[in-house]
């Protein structure tokens, strides 16, 4: 999807070269006028899409090899995504409450489910994985405060961080445990 986009943006680029030559020229106004009208309403179509990238969507590439934490990571994406729409538009003061709440409820379920898992096959990056996950309970705290005081403004730097945080722990940190599991034969 985004090597299309990249495509059109080109061809969009290459259309509106053409139609300023023919201005330039003096020559083929009306064709020119209609080039320039085929550019804004792709401009229009690539910006709407371009909103979509903001959702995250669990893919096979996604899965850590355990059923069980593979249904977690869905639904986590699924808050998250819960939670953009209340960046996207206006939801009201109680629906970004409460999608805050069932991300961070939910977080917090599953990190522990993640660490009993951990603790009970002695796994021994334990320690340094349940730090990230402790560490980001607490800057997620400083951004539900920061949320407290200045509202739906606030709402960007929450979704934004936890995306991009869940994504890169998911992709590295919690992957890293999948042979380890694997050997031990959870699944
Ligand atoms: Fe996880
Ligand atoms: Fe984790």
């Amino acid at each position: 999807m985004r090597k299309l986009r990249v495509y059109l943006s080109l061809m969009f680029a290459l259309i509106l070269s053409i139609a300023a030559v023919l201005v330039f020229l003096d020559s083929g106004l009306s064709i020119a006028f209609w080039l320039v009208a085929l550019v804004a309403a792709g401009h229009f179509y690539l910006s709407r899409e371009g909103k979509c990238t903001h959702f995250v969507v669990w893919k096979e590439k996604d899965s850590v090899g355990i059923a069980s934490i593979d249904e977690d990571h869905k639904k986590l994406f699924n808050l998250i995504n819960n939670l953009q729409v209340t960046v996207m538009c206006d939801t009201g003061r109680e629906f970004e409450r409460e999608a805050l709440d069932q991300l961070m409820d939910y977080t917090r379920y599953h990190f522990q489910r993640e660490e009993e898992l951990m603790r009970a096959h002695g796994y021994r990056d334990y320690e340094a994985h349940k730090g990230q996950h402790d560490q980001m309970i607490i800057q997620t705290r400083i951004f539900i405060d920061r949320y407290e005081e200045k509202g739906r403004a606030a709402l960007p730097e929450v979704v934004n961080y936890l995306r991009l945080w869940l994504l890169q722990h998911i992709s590295v940190t919690d992957k890293k445990y999948t042979p380890y599991f694997q050997e031990k034969g959870v699944i």
